[in-house]
C-alpha cells in the first residue's frame, strides 16, 4: 500500500465481520506497532488481546460509562486491543525525577504514537480500527486484569470491517500550519 493512502485511507471503524483475526496477524500489527518512536526508547506500551466473548461483554457493560456509542461498537468487535503503559519510564530520569515540565505525560503521548503506528498496521492487513478513549479505567483494569505497574491509555476495537465509513472533514493545511 503507498504510504499517503495509508494514512488518508485509515477510517474509524465501528462494524465488524462476524470473522475472528488470527494471531499470526495480530501479531504482525503488534510487529508494526514496535516501530514506533518512544521516549529515550523506552518502549513502554503493551497490548493485551481480548477475545474471551465474556471479558468482551463484561467490557461493554460494566466499564463504557453509560457511552452507547463503545457499547455498541464493542459488542461487534471480535477482538479488542487493550493497550497499556508500563508506568514511571517515559519521561523520567533514571533518578526517579521528571526530566521536563510535562511530567509524567509523555507516557500518554508514547501510548498514543504507538496506537496510531497499531491502527496503520492493521489498515495495511485489511483490518478496521477504532480507538476509544470514553471507559471507566478502574473497572476496565479490573475487568481485563491489568498488570500491576501498568496503566491503561486506550481501548482499540480490531476487526474485519463491515463498513467503509466517510472521512470525517479535515482542515485544510493551511489552518494548521504557521511559520515564524
Ligand atoms: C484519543 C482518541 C479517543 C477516541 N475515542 C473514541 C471513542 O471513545 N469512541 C469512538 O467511537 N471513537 C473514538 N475516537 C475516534 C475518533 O472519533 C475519530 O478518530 C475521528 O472522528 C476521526 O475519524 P477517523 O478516525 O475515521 O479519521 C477516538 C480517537 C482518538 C484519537
Amino acid at each position: 500500500m503507498e504510504f499517503m493512502d495509508c494514512l488518508r485511507g485509515r477510517r474509524s471503524v465501528r462494524e465488524f465481520k462476524d470473522k475472528k483475526v488470527e494471531h499470526e496477524v495480530i501479531e504482525r500489527v503488534v510487529y508494526g506497532a514496535s516501530f514506533a518512536p518512544s521516549w529515550k526508547n523506552t518502549q513502554t506500551a503493551r497490548y493485551i488481546i481480548i477475545e474471551n466473548e465474556e471479558i468482551i461483554n463484561d467490557i461493554a457493560i460494566n466499564c463504557m460509562m453509560g457511552f452507547e456509542l463503545n457499547i455498541r461498537t464493542i459488542k461487534n468487535a471480535p477482538v479488542l486491543v487493550v493497550v497499556t503503559t508500563v508506568s514511571g519510564r517515559s519521561g523520567f530520569e533514571r533518578d526517579g525525577s521528571f526530566t521536563t515540565s510535562k511530567g509524567d505525560r509523555w507516557e500518554m503521548f508514547d501510548a498514543g504514537v504507538a496506537a496510531q503506528c497499531f491502527c496503520l498496521a492493521a489498515y495495511n492487513e485489511g483490518l478496521g480500527t477504532v480507538i476509544m478513549g470514553i471507559f471507566d479505567e478502574e473497572a476496565l483494569a479490573r475487568s481485563v486484569g491489568v498488570p500491576e505497574g501498568q496503566s491503561v491509555s486506550a481501548i482499540i476495537a480490531i476487526g474485519y470491517p463491515e463498513q467503509q465509513p466517510v472521512m470525517p472533514k479535515r482542515k485544510n493545511v493551511e489552518e494548521l500550519i504557521s511559520y515564524r
